[in-house]
C-alpha cells in the first residue's frame, strides 16, 4: 500500500506544486514508484512544471465521466515518476470522492502518491485530502501564509487527517535573522504543526519553470531529498545550518 500524502495551504502561491515536483523527483530517483495527482481543477500546473503539458489528453474527471480508463490518463514523466493530470475546465458537480476512488484502485502499484491540492479550505482541498492519510502543510515565513497553514490544518483534522507536518518553503535565514521574515520557531508556535523540513529560497526553482538554461541541480535539491527520506520513515537530522 502506498504512502498517500496531500500538499495543502490556506494561502495560494506558497509552493505546494513545487513541493510535489521536488519530492516526486527525489522519490523517483531513490527508486520509489511515485504518482503525483494534480487536484487543482481548472488551474493545472504540474503538467507544465514537469514539462509534459503536450502529452495531456485526459484528466481524472474523464475517468469519472467514463470517457477513459485510469491507465489512459497516466503520463510517464521519468523512470518511476507518473502524473495524473487535472481537468482544464471545471464541470458542475464534481464528486467529492473521485480522487480517493481512483487512489484506492491504483494504490498497490505505487510506493508514494502525492496529491497537489488547490489553495484554500474549500471543496478542492477536501477532494484531494480524501485520497490521503497524511498532509504536508506548506507555508512561507509571513503572517498571512502562517495563518492559512493553521486554518488548513484545522480543516484537515476535521476530515480525519491527524498526521500533518509543516513544510516551510522559500526560507531565507538571513532575512529571518534580521527580523524581515518570521523565524522557524515563530512559525511552529503559530501553526502548532510539527516541522518536517525547510526549503530555502532558490531562484533556480523559478528559472527552471521557464528556461532550459536554469541549473539542473538546485540548492533546494538536498532539502527535498532530506524531506523525502523523513516521509519514508528515515531519521534525518534537521538543522538550520543545512539551509543556505
Ligand atoms: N523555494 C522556492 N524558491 C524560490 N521560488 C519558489 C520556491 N518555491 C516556489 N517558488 C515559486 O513560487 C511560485 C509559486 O509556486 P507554486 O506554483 O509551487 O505554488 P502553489 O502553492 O502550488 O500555488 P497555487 O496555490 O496557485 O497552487 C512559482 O513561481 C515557484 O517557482
Ligand atoms: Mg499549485
Amino acid at each position: 500500500m502506498a504512502i498517500r500524502i496531500v500538499t495543502a495551504s490556506g494561502k495560494g502561491g506558497v509552493g505546494k506544486s513545487t513541493v510535489c515536483k521536488g519530492l516526486g523527483l527525489q522519490f523517483a530517483k531513490a527508486g520509489k514508484k511515485t504518482l503525483l495527482i494534480d487536484c487543482d481543477a481548472g488551474l493545472s500546473s504540474l503538467d507544465i512544471m514537469l514539462g509534459v503539458a503536450d502529452k495531456v489528453n485526459f484528466s481524472w474527471l474523464d475517468i469519472e465521466a467514463d470517457r477513459c480508463e485510469i491507465a489512459d490518463t497516466l503520463i510517464e514523466v521519468t523512470e518511476n515518476l507518473t502524473l495524473l493530470p487535472s481537468p482544464k475546465f471545471i464541470e458542475a458537480q464534481i464528486n467529492d470522492s473521485i480522487i480517493s476512488e481512483i487512489v484506492n484502485n491504483i494504490d498497490e502499484i505505487y510506493d508514494i502518491i502525492i496529491m497537489d491540492a488547490p489553495a484554500g479550505i474549500g471543496t478542492g482541498l477536501i477532494r484531494a485530502a480524501k485520497g490521503a492519510s497524511k498532509a504536508l502543510v506548506v507555508a512561507t515565513a509571513d503572517e498571512v501564509s502562517v495563518k492559512g497553514a493553521k486554518a488548513v490544518d484545522n480543516v484537515l483534522k476535521q476530515h480525519g487527517i491527524e498526521d500533518s507536518r509543516l513544510l516551510i518553503n522559500r526560507y531565507d535565514v538571513k532575512a529571518a535573522r534580521k527580523g524581515l521574515l518570521l523565524t522557524v520557531d515563530e512559525i511552529i508556535d503559530k501553526t502548532m504543526v510539527q516541522l518536517i523540513g525547510i526549503i530555502p529560497e532558490d531562484k533556480n526553482i523559478v528559472y527552471s519553470t521557464v528556461s532550459e538554461k536554469a541549473l539542473r541541480t538546485k540548492k533546494s535539491d538536498n532539502a527535498f531529498s532530506r524531506i523525502s527520506q523523513r516521509i519514508d520513515g528515515k531519521n534525518v537530522e534537521l538543522t538550520l545550518s543545512q539551509i543556505k
